[in-house]
């Protein structure tokens, strides 16, 4: 099998996988770092959701070779002891109701308010769209975007 180096998380990490296995199992199975969620597998639900240089992108969808030379951030990386803007509004508004879906709205969240600081409320109810809570905590979520954007 093939070895590919990967950035992730501000380290470089070494892998030995199959070609097409998507990012997101290498996270979970190769890194350990199983925060990013499987949820559907194809791209529609939003569980696995990384940046991929800043970018929310969906990381069942993505291969190694997809991401070659970029700098890839999971919710471990986004800080340290949970104090990125994002998480502490997610605490404060007590979003989760199960958690699942969570990891991946935050880190959509984080690279929409990277992106637009100041969102309208519209806005926020745009950029999260995607990603689907089986519990049904969306205003919630909104509301915690709105805090995390002040
Ligand atoms: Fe990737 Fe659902 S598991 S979008």
């Amino acid at each position: 099998m093939p070895t590919y180096q990967i950035n992730v998380n501000g380290k470089q990490e070494s892998v030995e996988v199959a070609s097409d296995t998507p990012v997101l199992w290498v996270l979970r199975d190769h890194l350990n770092l199983v925060g990013t969620k499987f949820g559907c597998g194809i791209g529609q639900c939003g569980a696995c959701t990384i940046h991929v240089d800043g970018i929310a992108m969906r990381s069942c969808g993505l291969t190694l070779e997809m991401i070659s030379g970029k700098a890839i951030r999971t919710i471990e990386g986004l800080s340290e002891y949970g104090e990125h803007p994002v998480q502490q509004a997610w605490k404060e508004i007590d979003v989760p109701q199960c958690g699942y879906c969570q990891a991946g709205q935050i880190m959509t969240a984080s690279a929409f308010l990277e992106q637009n600081p100041t969102p309208s409320t519209e806005e926020i109810k745009n950029a999260m769209h995607g990603n689907i809570c089986r519990c049904g905590t969306y205003n919630r979520i909104y509301k915690a975007v709105e805090k995390a954007a002040k």
